[in-house]
Protein backbone atom coordinates (compact mmCIF):
# COMPACT_ATOMS: atom_id res chain seq x y z
CA UNK A 1 0.00 0.00 0.00
CA UNK A 2 0.96 3.81 -0.37
CA UNK A 3 2.55 5.16 2.88
CA UNK A 4 2.40 8.74 3.82
CA UNK A 5 6.51 8.90 5.21
CA UNK A 6 6.64 13.13 6.68
CA UNK A 7 5.35 16.53 5.55
CA UNK A 8 7.41 19.29 4.73
CA UNK A 9 6.37 23.01 4.29
CA UNK A 10 8.25 26.45 3.10
CA UNK A 11 7.56 29.62 2.17
CA UNK A 12 7.48 30.05 -1.70
CA UNK A 13 8.08 33.63 -2.05
CA UNK A 14 9.34 33.91 -5.86
CA UNK A 15 12.69 35.87 -4.86
CA UNK A 16 13.82 32.42 -3.34
CA UNK A 17 13.42 30.78 -6.94
CA UNK A 18 15.64 33.69 -8.33
CA UNK A 19 18.51 32.94 -6.15
CA UNK A 20 18.27 29.17 -5.61
CA UNK A 21 20.14 28.59 -9.06
CA UNK A 22 22.94 31.16 -7.31
CA UNK A 23 22.22 29.50 -3.66
CA UNK A 24 26.23 28.16 -3.80
CA UNK A 25 27.43 32.00 -4.24
CA UNK A 26 24.98 33.21 -1.20
CA UNK A 27 25.45 31.25 1.42
CA UNK A 28 27.67 34.27 2.69
CA UNK A 29 25.78 36.94 1.24
CA UNK A 30 24.15 38.78 4.51
CA UNK A 31 21.37 38.79 2.99
CA UNK A 32 20.46 34.92 2.05
CA UNK A 33 22.96 33.54 4.43
CA UNK A 34 20.48 32.65 7.03
CA UNK A 35 17.87 31.60 4.83
CA UNK A 36 19.63 28.85 3.09
CA UNK A 37 21.54 27.72 5.93
CA UNK A 38 17.81 26.48 7.08
CA UNK A 39 17.76 23.84 4.04
CA UNK A 40 20.49 21.40 3.98
CA UNK A 41 18.41 18.99 7.05
CA UNK A 42 15.64 19.23 5.29
CA UNK A 43 17.07 17.97 2.03
CA UNK A 44 18.83 15.28 4.09
CA UNK A 45 15.70 13.98 5.48
CA UNK A 46 14.42 13.90 1.82
CA UNK A 47 17.53 11.74 1.02
CA UNK A 48 17.04 9.15 3.03
CA UNK A 49 12.90 8.62 2.60
CA UNK A 50 13.71 8.86 -0.70
CA UNK A 51 9.75 9.17 -1.50
CA UNK A 52 8.03 8.38 -4.61
CA UNK A 53 5.88 10.87 -4.92
CA UNK A 54 5.17 14.69 -3.82
CA UNK A 55 1.63 15.69 -2.87
CA UNK A 56 2.31 19.72 -3.33
CA UNK A 57 -0.36 21.63 -1.55
CA UNK A 58 -0.17 25.11 -2.80
CA UNK A 59 -2.31 28.41 -3.70
CA UNK A 60 -2.17 29.54 -7.65
CA UNK A 61 -1.57 33.56 -7.20
CA UNK A 62 -3.07 34.31 -11.26
CA UNK A 63 -1.27 31.91 -13.30
CA UNK A 64 -3.59 28.73 -13.32
CA UNK A 65 -7.11 30.57 -12.09
CA UNK A 66 -8.00 33.87 -12.10
CA UNK A 67 -10.72 35.60 -9.89
CA UNK A 68 -13.03 35.11 -12.80
CA UNK A 69 -12.90 31.37 -12.12
CA UNK A 70 -11.45 30.15 -8.58
CA UNK A 71 -12.08 27.20 -7.12
CA UNK A 72 -11.91 26.40 -3.59
CA UNK A 73 -9.68 23.13 -3.96
CA UNK A 74 -8.82 21.95 -7.37
CA UNK A 75 -6.52 19.11 -8.09
CA UNK A 76 -4.05 18.06 -11.15
CA UNK A 77 -5.12 14.79 -12.78
CA UNK A 78 -2.21 15.73 -15.99
CA UNK A 79 0.92 13.41 -16.92
CA UNK A 80 3.18 16.56 -16.95
CA UNK A 81 2.72 20.23 -15.34
CA UNK A 82 4.57 23.05 -16.51
CA UNK A 83 5.38 26.79 -14.87
CA UNK A 84 4.97 29.94 -17.34
CA UNK A 85 5.90 33.40 -17.12
CA UNK A 86 4.71 34.97 -14.06
CA UNK A 87 5.77 38.64 -15.03
CA UNK A 88 8.96 37.70 -14.34
CA UNK A 89 9.65 36.30 -17.19
CA UNK A 90 9.66 33.10 -18.61
CA UNK A 91 10.77 30.02 -16.61
CA UNK A 92 14.47 27.83 -17.49
CA UNK A 93 12.84 24.83 -15.40
CA UNK A 94 11.77 22.06 -17.13
CA UNK A 95 8.43 20.31 -16.52
CA UNK A 96 7.57 18.28 -13.25
CA UNK A 97 6.41 14.77 -14.12
CA UNK A 98 2.85 13.75 -12.88
CA UNK A 99 0.77 10.72 -11.53
CA UNK A 100 -2.38 10.55 -13.04
CA UNK A 101 -3.59 7.41 -12.05
CA UNK A 102 -2.97 8.24 -8.41
CA UNK A 103 -4.79 11.99 -8.59
CA UNK A 104 -7.80 9.79 -10.09
CA UNK A 105 -7.58 7.95 -6.98
CA UNK A 106 -7.38 10.94 -4.54
CA UNK A 107 -9.80 12.13 -6.84
CA UNK A 108 -12.19 9.46 -6.37
CA UNK A 109 -11.85 9.19 -2.81
CA UNK A 110 -12.33 13.13 -2.00
CA UNK A 111 -15.71 13.33 -3.99
CA UNK A 112 -17.18 9.82 -2.16
CA UNK A 113 -16.18 12.06 1.22
CA UNK A 114 -17.78 14.88 -0.02
CA UNK A 115 -14.67 17.23 -0.80
CA UNK A 116 -15.98 18.34 -4.37
CA UNK A 117 -12.97 19.68 -6.08
CA UNK A 118 -12.58 20.60 -9.41
CA UNK A 119 -10.30 17.89 -11.57
CA UNK A 120 -7.70 19.55 -13.99
CA UNK A 121 -6.08 17.36 -16.89
CA UNK A 122 -4.45 20.49 -17.83
CA UNK A 123 -2.64 22.46 -15.29
CA UNK A 124 0.03 25.68 -14.78
CA UNK A 125 1.75 25.33 -11.79
CA UNK A 126 3.17 28.22 -10.36
CA UNK A 127 5.83 29.69 -8.01
CA UNK A 128 3.59 28.45 -4.88
CA UNK A 129 4.60 24.60 -6.60
CA UNK A 130 7.73 25.49 -8.26
CA UNK A 131 9.78 27.16 -5.61
CA UNK A 132 9.33 24.53 -2.67
CA UNK A 133 10.22 22.09 -5.22
CA UNK A 134 13.69 23.63 -6.18
CA UNK A 135 14.41 24.61 -2.52
CA UNK A 136 13.78 21.10 -1.39
CA UNK A 137 15.19 19.80 -4.47
CA UNK A 138 17.96 21.64 -6.03
CA UNK A 139 19.53 20.78 -9.62
CA UNK A 140 15.46 20.51 -11.57
CA UNK A 141 15.64 16.79 -11.32
CA UNK A 142 14.04 16.13 -8.06
CA UNK A 143 15.57 12.81 -7.21
CA UNK A 144 12.76 12.00 -10.13
CA UNK A 145 9.75 12.07 -7.93
CA UNK A 146 6.02 12.56 -9.34
CA UNK A 147 4.03 15.16 -7.80
CA UNK A 148 0.35 15.65 -7.80
CA UNK A 149 -0.58 19.26 -7.30
CA UNK A 150 -3.50 20.61 -5.17
CA UNK A 151 -4.36 23.79 -4.54
CA UNK A 152 -6.38 25.67 -2.12
CA UNK A 153 -7.97 29.36 -2.63
CA UNK A 154 -6.23 31.71 -0.87
CA UNK A 155 -6.49 34.95 -2.94
CA UNK A 156 -10.01 35.57 -3.24
CA UNK A 157 -12.95 35.13 -0.64
CA UNK A 158 -14.41 33.57 0.82
CA UNK A 159 -11.31 31.24 1.51
CA UNK A 160 -11.80 27.78 3.19
CA UNK A 161 -11.66 28.13 6.80
CA UNK A 162 -8.92 26.43 8.98
CA UNK A 163 -10.53 23.29 9.91
CA UNK A 164 -12.20 22.69 6.69
CA UNK A 165 -8.02 22.52 4.84
CA UNK A 166 -7.55 20.41 7.96
CA UNK A 167 -9.88 18.12 7.37
CA UNK A 168 -9.29 17.87 3.59
CA UNK A 169 -5.94 16.64 4.58
CA UNK A 170 -6.90 13.94 6.32
CA UNK A 171 -8.99 12.82 3.67
CA UNK A 172 -6.20 13.47 0.98
CA UNK A 173 -3.78 10.97 3.81
CA UNK A 174 -6.70 8.79 3.49
CA UNK A 175 -7.15 8.47 0.06
CA UNK A 176 -3.44 8.03 -0.16
CA UNK A 177 -2.95 4.97 2.44
CA UNK A 178 -5.76 3.34 0.68
CA UNK A 179 -3.91 3.09 -2.65
CA UNK A 180 -2.75 -0.56 -3.79
CA UNK A 181 0.85 0.46 -4.83
CA UNK A 182 3.60 0.14 -2.51
CA UNK A 183 4.70 4.05 -3.10
CA UNK A 184 6.66 6.78 -0.62
CA UNK A 185 4.75 10.05 -0.58
CA UNK A 186 5.77 13.07 0.96
CA UNK A 187 3.29 15.66 1.16
CA UNK A 188 4.05 19.27 0.65
CA UNK A 189 2.22 22.70 2.07
CA UNK A 190 3.64 25.85 0.84
CA UNK A 191 3.39 29.87 1.25
CA UNK A 192 3.53 31.58 4.61
CA UNK A 193 4.08 32.67 7.04
CA UNK A 194 2.86 36.02 8.25
CA UNK A 195 2.92 38.53 5.61
CA UNK A 196 0.98 41.00 4.20
CA UNK A 197 1.62 42.58 0.30
CA UNK A 198 -0.78 45.22 -0.42
CA UNK A 199 -3.44 47.72 1.66
CA UNK A 200 -2.73 49.67 4.78
CA UNK A 201 -0.98 47.18 6.26
CA UNK A 202 2.01 46.40 3.57
CA UNK A 203 4.64 45.07 5.36
CA UNK A 204 2.52 43.00 8.39
CA UNK A 205 4.55 40.33 10.01
CA UNK A 206 3.48 38.64 13.47
CA UNK A 207 6.22 36.96 14.75
CA UNK A 208 4.48 35.66 17.87
CA UNK A 209 1.77 34.44 16.18
CA UNK A 210 4.32 32.79 13.54
CA UNK A 211 6.00 30.82 16.41
CA UNK A 212 2.55 29.84 18.00
CA UNK A 213 1.90 28.21 14.79
CA UNK A 214 5.15 26.50 14.37
CA UNK A 215 4.62 24.90 17.42
CA UNK A 216 1.30 24.23 17.77
CA UNK A 217 1.15 22.76 14.32
CA UNK A 218 3.44 19.77 15.16
CA UNK A 219 1.51 18.36 18.23
CA UNK A 220 -1.63 20.36 18.62
CA UNK A 221 -3.23 21.54 15.38
CA UNK A 222 -6.44 21.87 17.34
CA UNK A 223 -5.02 25.14 18.68
CA UNK A 224 -4.91 26.59 15.26
CA UNK A 225 -7.96 24.64 13.30
CA UNK A 226 -10.72 26.59 15.69
CA UNK A 227 -9.29 29.76 14.39
CA UNK A 228 -11.87 31.64 11.63
CA UNK A 229 -10.25 32.23 8.39
CA UNK A 230 -10.90 36.08 10.22
CA UNK A 231 -9.08 35.83 12.43
CA UNK A 232 -6.03 34.20 10.51
CA UNK A 233 -6.05 37.31 8.28
CA UNK A 234 -5.66 39.54 11.59
CA UNK A 235 -2.90 37.61 12.76
CA UNK A 236 -0.98 36.41 9.86
CA UNK A 237 -1.71 38.87 7.39
CA UNK A 238 -3.98 39.12 3.99
CA UNK A 239 -1.25 36.63 2.72
CA UNK A 240 -0.30 35.02 5.79
CA UNK A 241 -3.54 33.40 5.19
CA UNK A 242 -1.56 30.78 3.35
CA UNK A 243 -1.04 29.10 6.70
CA UNK A 244 -4.53 27.02 6.25
CA UNK A 245 -1.65 25.20 3.00
CA UNK A 246 0.12 24.05 5.98
CA UNK A 247 -2.44 22.82 7.90
CA UNK A 248 -4.08 20.81 5.14
CA UNK A 249 -0.84 19.12 5.12
CA UNK A 250 -1.07 18.51 8.58
CA UNK A 251 -4.33 16.91 8.22
CA UNK A 252 -2.44 14.21 6.00
CA UNK A 253 -0.19 12.91 8.40
CA UNK A 254 -1.06 10.86 11.41
CA UNK A 255 -2.16 12.67 14.35
CA UNK A 256 1.68 11.29 15.99
CA UNK A 257 4.42 12.92 14.16
CA UNK A 258 8.48 13.60 15.43
CA UNK A 259 9.41 17.10 14.54
CA UNK A 260 12.84 16.66 11.87
CA UNK A 261 13.27 19.81 12.14
CA UNK A 262 12.19 23.76 11.95
CA UNK A 263 13.34 27.22 10.96
CA UNK A 264 11.84 30.39 10.90
CA UNK A 265 13.45 33.68 9.21
CA UNK A 266 12.60 37.02 9.32
CA UNK A 267 12.65 38.87 6.23
CA UNK A 268 12.87 37.37 2.66
CA UNK A 269 10.88 40.03 0.61
CA UNK A 270 8.01 41.18 2.63
CA UNK A 271 7.63 37.68 4.22
CA UNK A 272 8.64 35.99 7.75
CA UNK A 273 9.57 32.23 6.44
CA UNK A 274 9.69 29.32 8.05
CA UNK A 275 10.43 25.92 7.72
CA UNK A 276 9.22 22.44 8.99
CA UNK A 277 10.00 18.47 8.60
CA UNK A 278 7.81 16.44 10.05
CA UNK A 279 8.14 12.50 10.23
CA UNK A 280 4.85 10.43 10.25
CA UNK A 281 4.46 7.99 13.03
CA UNK A 282 4.79 4.37 11.47
C1 LIG B 1 5.90 37.24 -1.70
C2 LIG B 1 5.31 36.26 -0.89
C3 LIG B 1 4.38 35.37 -1.43
O1 LIG B 1 3.75 34.39 -0.70
C4 LIG B 1 4.04 35.43 -2.77
O2 LIG B 1 3.17 34.53 -3.26
C5 LIG B 1 4.59 36.41 -3.59
C6 LIG B 1 5.52 37.30 -3.06
C7 LIG B 1 6.90 38.20 -1.17
O3 LIG B 1 7.11 38.30 0.05
O4 LIG B 1 7.55 38.88 -2.00
FE1 LIG C 1 2.18 33.40 -1.91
Amino acid sequence: MARVVGGLTTSHIPAIGNAVPREEQLVNDPYWKEFFAAYPPARAWLRQAKPDVAVVIYNDHGLNFFLDKMPTFAIGAAPKYQNADEGWGIPTIPPFEGDPELSWHIINTLVQEEFDVTSCQEMLVDHGFTVPMSLFWPGNTYQGVRTIPICINTVQHPLPSPLRCFKLGQAIGRAIESYPKDLKVVVLGTGGLSHQLDGERAGFINKKFDELCLDKIVNEPSVLTRMSIHELVREAGAQGAEFILWLAMRGVLHHRVKKVHSSYHIAISNTATGLLVLENAA
